[in-house]
């Protein structure tokens, strides 16, 4: 079985210094840098483009997970891709045609990735799970950092795992919203293994130790260390 990743999500970091968090996070052995954008319409809050991308690309050599929380994705994936995205994640429910995003983001080079708000179906994936390199399992309400994780989204993540295991897929599922050292086993255990926290990591004064505890927790909930 895999090793947990750990994905801290830049949302908590310190904007003014972002060059310097994303250097911070990167040698305390994170395993991806989350970027969240928002676009104020799909989620209520706005963040980052495509510009501010290409400076954090510049900062670190780990792989951009760039979580786009915007309304038709489509018109966008190409600036993503060139500001230095590795991989591509588009809401469900942002996407009329689901199955074209994810070709064009396989076009692009790039891996592509789905994002499933809480109150969302796994199986609203059922078609398009083989093309998928991971799945993004919402456990708050996105457009905001520092929310309360949601448990009912366990089940999802339960089931994913399962709907994956059974096709043979060597499918990652990344879990965001509330995930912290203190509740990241909850989730390895239903079978995720790639984790986003940003108040989890960026509000501690140790970015190397919390990456470290939450690797090590999720790995012994999942049964890849004893
Ligand atoms: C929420 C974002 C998350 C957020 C997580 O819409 O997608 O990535 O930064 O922050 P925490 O870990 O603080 O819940
Ligand atoms: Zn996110």
């Amino acid at each position: 079985m895999r090793q947990a990743l750990i994905a801290p999500s830049i949302l908590s970091a310190d904007f003014g210094r972002l060059a310097d968090e994303v250097r911070a996070i990167s040698d305390a052995g994170a395993d991806y840098v989350h970027v969240d954008v928002m676009d104020g319409h799909f989620v209520p809050n706005l963040t980052i483009g495509p510009p501010v991308i290409e400076s954090v690309r510049k900062a670190t050599a780990l792989p951009l997970d760039v979580h786009l929380m915007i309304e038709n994705p489509d018109r966008f994936l190409e600036d993503y891709a060139r500001a230095g995205a590795d991989v591509i994640c588009v809401h469900a429910e942002a996407c009329t045609h689901l199955h074209r995003t994810i070709q064009a983001i396989q076009a692009l080079g790039k891996k592509p990735a789905v994002a499933l708000n809480p109150h969302t179906p796994h199986d609203a994936l059922r078609y398009v799970l083989d093309d998928l390199a991971m799945v993004l399992v919402m456990s708050v309400n996105p457009g905001y950092g520092g929310q309360a994780f949601i448990s009912a989204v366990l089940p999802k993540i339960r089931a994913l795992r399962a709907e994956a295991s059974a096709r043979g897929l060597p499918l990652d599922i990344e879990v965001d919203g509330g995930i912290k050292v203190e509740n990241v086993h909850l989730v390895a255990e239903a079978g995720a293994n790639v984790f986003v926290s940003g108040s989890g990591i960026f509000g501690q004064a140790d970015y190397q130790q919390a990456i470290r505890d939450m690797r090590k927790r999720a790995d012994i909930a999942a049964g890849t260390l004893i």
